[in-house]
């Protein structure tokens, strides 16, 4: 199962090793040492009421933003508990609509789920805020959410992006950082959930406790969601062959709007970006429904309409830490010619428990006879982004490999997560957060400039490796 580290490595100050002729930056901060304690199941009980809908989460649920896939659990099937009332805030009930889930329950084993309900309603109004209510009686529960602006070159948005959030003490941490902000508007998330593959026979209640934890956020804004490793839950040793049974039972999204056959990969429009969820497990080479999905995606994308192109996968390209280094590599070698000939703007990964930010780089011109292989400067490349750093019961990653290749323009071993405030066609305002520090202060931060209006070389804003 995953590496646990011991909390003294965390406290170990990394080496700076600014003084050399690259660029890039390690930063010399200390976490501090605070356990990546897993919370306990107790901390999560359901919610009072009988059968009171649980685990609520909502994804954009369809390809343009007037949609939304609401899911909750409830423990028994009863009449109504598979409904979804819905209204514009500020309009009288009678225009309450409502929607029906579809329903189901599976088994991992020894466990097996409530009933989970995932109701898809469309036809929403752009840039408008909704209630909705989910249950019976007074067991119902009120939330609401925003929809987006209709998409188009200029429409300022702000995402958050979290990854390998787990649920630890720090993970909380990362959570409470981004909600304490309200500025995010939905989440980026890159992969790696409940870690309840952690626990033994992949203890499923951990998926329960999961749900729970994230809904302060996920109930009001839609969480986009990549797959990761710890999203496969493949265990033969106990009877599960059926890879990422438990994700895709519980977290639906909308692969069918963008043609996709899986909901491993898919895309949205949101405001002006667009975005791609790729799977770092699931097959990817030349034939595979993935490679082809993906072909025929990169050139759907318009730019003149959603300008941002940005890119979600678990396994990070561009990544200079020891753990997890190169296992990106297979996936890189495939795909990476079409992100730089689609100018990509940005690619967000997880996997790795640590923080890690690229130059723009490419590594395309090579073949297996000419020698050609290593990263250069490639204006239109995106800027790789690795953000594991939730806070998962695994631990901090913080063996880098030195000296730091040219490709890394900043890394820091700290949990935390990032916003991406994108204003106009041309630029957006990426920050990234650690969790030590205040809500508004910024350890790394840079203007993103678009591949597409503007592509002109970004300059670090902040690297803030001594605070
Ligand atoms: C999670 O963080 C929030 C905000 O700081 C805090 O109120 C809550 O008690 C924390 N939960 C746990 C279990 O520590
Ligand atoms: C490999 O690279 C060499 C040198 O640039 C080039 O001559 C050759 O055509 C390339 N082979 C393929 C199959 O692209
Ligand atoms: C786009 O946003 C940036 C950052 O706020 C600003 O400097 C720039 O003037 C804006 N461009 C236009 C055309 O408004
Ligand atoms: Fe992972």
């Amino acid at each position: 199962m995953g590496f646990r580290l011991a909390l003294v490595c965390s406290a170990i100050v990394l080496l700076s090793i600014s003084g050399l002729s690259h660029a890039g930056v390690t930063s010399s901060y200390t976490r501090v040492a605070e356990p990546s304690e897993e919370m306990p199941l107790e901390t999560f009980p359901p919610p009072a009421g009988l059968n009171a809908p649980e685990q609520v989460h909502i994804t954009q649920g369809d390809h343009n933003g007037r949609g939304m896939i609401i899911s909750w659990v409830t423990p028994i099937n009863d009449d109504g508990s598979n409904f979804v009332k819905y209204w514009i805030t500020d309009s009288d009930e009678s225009t309450k609509e409502s929607a029906e889930a579809s329903t189901s329950s599976y088994t991992y084993y020894d466990y097996t789920s409530g009933f989970l309900h995932h109701a898809t309603i469309k036809g929403l109004k752009y840039d408008t805020k909704y209630f909705y209510e989910l249950g019976t009686g007074r067991s119902s529960r009120r939330f609401s959410f925003t929809t987006p602006p209709k998409a188009g070159p200029d429409v300022p948005y702000t995402f958050g992006v979290i990854g390998d959030l787990g649920q630890t003490y720090a993970s909380n941490q990362t959570l409470y950082h981004y909600m304490s902000n309200p500025k995010g508007q939905a989440v980026l998330f890159v992969g790696d959930l409940s870690y309840a593959d952690d626990h033994p026979n992949h203890d499923q209640r951990k998926w329960d406790s999961y749900g729970r934890f994230v809904e302060p956020s996920a109930a009001y804004q839609p969480w986009i969601w990549a797959a990761g490793n710890h999203e496969i839950d493949f265990a033969p040793s106990i009877g599960e062959t059926q890879a990422f049974k438990p994700y895709k039972n519980r977290y639906h999204v909308p692969y069918r709007a963008s043609k996709s056959t899986s909901p491993l990969w898919y895309s949205i429009k949101r405001a002006s970006a667009y975005i791609i969820v790729l799977s770092s497990y699931s097959a990817f080479d030349k034939y595979t429904p993935q490679n082809s999905w993906l072909e025929s995606e990169l050139k759907k994308v318009n730019r003149e309409e959603t300008p941002w192109l940005i890119v979600l996968v678990h396994s990070p390209w561009y990544n200079s830490n020891g753990y997890h280094y190169m296992e990106g590599e297979s996936m890189r070698v495939t795909f990476e010619p079409w992100f730089v000939e689609n100018k990509v703007d940005i690619v967000f990964a997880g996997h790795v428990h640590a923080y890690e930010r690229s130059e723009r780089v490419s590594n395309i011109k090579y073949n297996i006879t000419d020698g050609l292989s290593s990263p250069v400067k490639d204006p239109s490349a995106p800027i790789y982004i690795t953000i594991g750093d939730g806070g998962n019961i695994e631990g901090i990653a913080n063996e880098y490999t030195y000296p730091q290749p040219s490709y890394s323009a900043y890394r820091e071993a700290s949990f935390g997560h990032a916003l991406l405030e994108i204003k106009n066609r041309t630029h957006a305002l990426y920050t990234w957060h650690r969790n030590q520090d205040d809500e508004p202060v910024i350890a790394d931060s840079l203007w993103v400039k678009n591949r597409h209006f503007l592509p002109e070389e970004e300059e670090t804003l902040s690297g803030d490796s001594s605070a």
